[in-house]
């Protein structure tokens, strides 16, 4: 008799790895996103060169490739804006017939089962590429509430399930969640993007939502990557003000804050398995150097081990079509 333990024996077989396998990825975990541009064309469908196989989509074409989607099992969407028209404040982020609204409400309207989350923040909208007012060079965190708060209540009119501020001033989920409570919504839940790093793997993002900051960062208001104990003060910080959810952006490299945060909380948690991780995977496999699909799986996997619940990710309909 060996003395020694044998892990081996587990893993004999398809059938015995299946039985003690602890991690499973599931459809209805997955949330496509999706960038909507306000085109001339609704059917457009112009491709984001730093993220092949992701697109900016007119309306008509957003819902023929959600259709596309649904039918391999798409439960879930998150939704980026590209307005034809920027400006100071952001206007577009909280017109009635802003991008976003038109988008909501025909996806509701076609898909009334699909999930329809909307990333709430303004640098998508404002001339300066920054999430918030600026005055002397610096994003002003009070006077961009106010602009989030209606931006909220926008998205909640047009019928969204589920608000996603990612914006990182601080006090947004409270002012979100007073200007939806005030104006009929009490019901609609606040998914926060809590800790999200001020990080160099949104690169491609920024070329696919036109964001890029016109001058300096974002790291005034996102956080440094070097810090994990900052995350649970934001995500205390975002549970105090009423968040439903909260989001670890980006995922593969704080898989350890995404770990911390599952003990220290018993909210659900997403994690957002960014642009710029896409894109890597992207790259090698077109390149032939790693197995595209495995490494997704492998990816995804880890990622919900460490503790997500949901897992925001371009590969959403690639992977429903594999399960
Ligand atoms: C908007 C926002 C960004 C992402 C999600 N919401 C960009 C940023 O903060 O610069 C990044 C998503 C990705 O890289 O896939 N604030």
């Amino acid at each position: 008799m060996s003395d020694f333990y044998r892990g081996r024996r587990l893993r004999r077989s398809v059938g015995l790895r299946e039985l003690v396998r602890e991690t499973e990825l599931r459809p209805q975990d997955l949330v496509q996103p999706y960038f909507v541009v306000e085109h001339d064309d609704p059917g457009a469908q112009l491709p984001i060169p730093s993220m092949p196989g992701q697109f900016q989509l007119g309306l008509q074409a957003l819902q023929e490739r959600v259709a596309k989607a649904r039918d391999h099992g798409l439960r879930a969407v998150i939704l980026f804006g590209i307005p034809d028209h920027k400006d100071e404040v952001g206007s577009q982020a909280y017109a009635a017939e802003g991008i976003i609204q038109q988008a909501v409400r025909r996806l509701k309207k076609a898909f009334p089962e699909l999930i329809v989350i909307t990333d709430l923040c303004l640098c998508e909208y404002t001339s300066h590429g920054h999430c918030g007012v600026i005055r002397n060079e610096y994003v002003q965190n009070d006077p961009t509430l106010e602009l989030l708060a209606r931006t909220g209540v926008a998205q909640a009119e047009a019928g969204a399930d589920m608000l996603a501020p990612s914006d990182m001033m601080d006090g947004r989920v409270g002012a979100i969640r007073a200007a939806l409570d005030e104006s009929g919504y009490p019901e609609l839940p606040i998914l926060s993007y809590a800790v999200k790093y001020a990080s160099a793997f949104y690169g491609p993002f920024r070329d696919a939502a036109q964001s890029t900051p016109a001058f300096g960062d974002r790291k005034t208001y996102q956080m440094d990557s070097a810090n994990l104990r900052e995350g649970s003060r934001e995500a205390r910080a975002d549970i105090a003000e009423g968040a439903d959810m909260l989001m670890v952006k980006p995922a593969l490299p704080y898989l350890d804050v995404l770990s911390r945060l599952r003990q220290e909380c018993d909210l659900p948690l997403a994690a957002y398995h960014v642009s710029g991780e896409y894109s890597l995977i992207k790259a090698a496999g077109e390149k032939g150097w790693i197995d595209e699909q495995q490494v997704v799986l492998e990816s995804l996997t880890g990622i919900k081990r460490a503790g997500a619940d949901i897992i925001l990710t371009y590969f959403t309909e690639m992977v429903l079509k594999e399960l």
